[in-house]
């Protein structure tokens, strides 16, 4: 019997993401016929009660979940049950302990969407109920920590009652399509790794816009940021992913030991290039989608004297053999013109250009990998206009995934659920990723501290401060939207 355990389980994390994950792998027959979820959390409820809100957060958030019907949703409802757990009182576990058989046979999972300060007294009173015994794993969400010291204490408490092996840090873009795919595309093909390298490219670009605001989240969004929010996770297992050398095969372990070097290659920033290398911003009113939408400060729950960043840009560089000298550079901001997740590689210009035909330089090949909105990969490269004389134009070899493939699409909350019980760790942080990425975010959060004017504003709907295009300009470059053809 497998079962998964949802600690936050009438949360919003739990709503939104979780429990339609979990429906469409079961909608889709991708668990044990002798599955059980079990939500968790301080509310007394009756599972008849968690049923409801089981089937409201489907009803609403489930829409992408293909094959659901009345009959599956009544199936799924009958294997969930609510259980009562307040991590501060341990008797509600001896409820928990009651109905989870422990052994090698029975994997659980218990995946923990509450707030961090929860997860230790959550994992010490499991524990003290042998309930991470036998076959348990442990799935924590981000985030992990304020910066390496928390992080540190966070991993180590962990690891007073568990296994590294047994503990899943999750960060939901390792279970994106692409980013598996980017995986392959490196590493089943021979035509890339060649170039992949400070002798032929240019400098790496990634940038995660998104035209949401704080939503609902204000109180906590202030105190967290940009930086914490998606750089120190999202942006930078990216960076890791696009920069790591070839692993020896292709298990856990010897893929997140490449990615890990990758991190600890980053150069750690002094002070003064924080200020020279680094920018934050924070959106004030404008229109996204020619909506109008407030400014951050009149966000619910965010103070109006705020200082939190919602926009980062970083020219980040790699200290090592294949990327020395080549710029990484790194962007993520809320409420910006459009959502939409890239890694552009952009490649050296030419040497020489033979075409002399009275047009200027042009945009040098690049390969841009597409998260999302759509799932693609294309090659830019310069080819020949059909009619007389050469005249030359950019043209794009595209592969775009929905095109290509069918297959049924599986959201990456579900693909990671599915790895978690499974027992494959392979898209989850490890230990030493997570530090790693803290060791160089770090003085970057520390050098902000100490410089309170340097917290830049955009007006919502824009592509970010101004000081995000100088910080490309500076070097020749610009970002993708910016680029003009010459
Ligand atoms: C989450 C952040 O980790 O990622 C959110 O906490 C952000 O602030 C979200 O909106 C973005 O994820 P996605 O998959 O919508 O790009």
């Amino acid at each position: 019997m497998t079962t998964f355990v949802l600690f936050g389980g009438t949360g919003d994390l739990a709503r939104r993401k979780i429990i339609p994950a979990l429906y469409s792998a079961f909608v889709n027959d991708r668990l044990d016929a002798s599955f059980r979820f079990i939500g968790a959390a301080r509310e007394g409820l009756q599972s008849e009660d968690y049923r409801q809100r089981v089937a409201d957060a489907i009803a609403q958030f489930g829409g992408k979940v293909s094959g659901g019907t009345p009959e599956k949703l009544a199936a799924f409802l009958a294997v969930t049950y609510y259980q009562k757990v307040d991590a501060r009182i341990p008797e509600d576990f001896e409820g928990l302990r009651a109905q989870i058989p422990v052994s090698e046979a029975n994997p659980t999972l218990f995946y923990l969407a509450t707030a961090p300060n929860i997860f230790i007294p959550v994992v010490e009173q499991l524990h003290a109920h042998g309930l991470t015994a036998g076959n348990a794993r442990v799935v924590v969400e981000k985030p992990l920590g304020r910066d390496g010291q928390s992080a540190q204490a966070i991993n180590q408490a962990l690891r007073q009652y568990l296994h590294e092996k047994q503990i899943y840090r999750i960060d939901h873009y390792l279970g994106k399509e692409m980013v598996q795919n980017l995986l392959a595309l490196r590493f089943a093909n021979s035509f890339l790794e060649p170039l992949w390298n400070r002798k032929w490219i240019q400098d790496v670009h990634i940038s995660i816009s998104e035209q949401v605001g704080v939503e609902s989240r204000g109180d906590f969004y202030d105190q967290t940021g940009a930086m914490r929010d998606m750089i120190q996770n999202h942006l930078l297992q990216l960076v890791s992913i696009v920069a790591m050398e070839p692993p020896v095969n292709a298990d856990p372990d010897s893929i997140r030991d490449e990615k890990v070097k990758a991190l600890r290659a980053l150069h750690k920033f002094t002070p003064e290039e924080v200020s020279k290398k680094t920018v934050r911003g924070q959106y004030r009113a404008g229109a996204v989608d020619g909506k109008a939408v407030p400014g951050y400060q009149t966000e619910p729950g965010v103070p109006t004297a705020s200082r939190t960043e919602t926009f980062v840009a970083i020219r980040a560089e790699i200290d090592n053999w294949r990327w020395a000298g080549v710029p990484f550079y790194l962007r993520t901001g809320k409420r910006m013109a459009t959502r939409s997740a890239e890694i552009t590689i952009n490649f050296k210009p030419i040497p020489y250009a033979i075409f002399g035909n009275g047009q200027g330089p042009m945009r040098s090949n690049r390969l841009v990998i597409s998260l999302q909105p759509e799932e693609s990969v294309k090659l830019f490269m310069k080819a020949k206009e059909p009619g007389e004389g050469i005249r030359l134009s950019e043209v794009a070899l595209d592969l775009d995934f929905a095109e290509v493939s069918t297959s049924r699409r599986v959201e990456s909350y579900e693909r990671l659920l599915l790895d978690a019980m499974h027992g494959d760790l392979t898209l989850f942080v490890r230990d030493d990723e997570l530090m790693a990425a803290w060791n160089w975010v770090d003085p970057i959060l520390q050098a902000w501290q100490n410089d309170s004017e340097g917290l830049k504003s955009y007006i919502a709907g824009s592509w970010g401060p101004a000081a995000a295009s100088y910080l490309l300009a500076q070097h020749g470059a610009a970002w993708g939207e910016e680029y003009v053809e010459g």
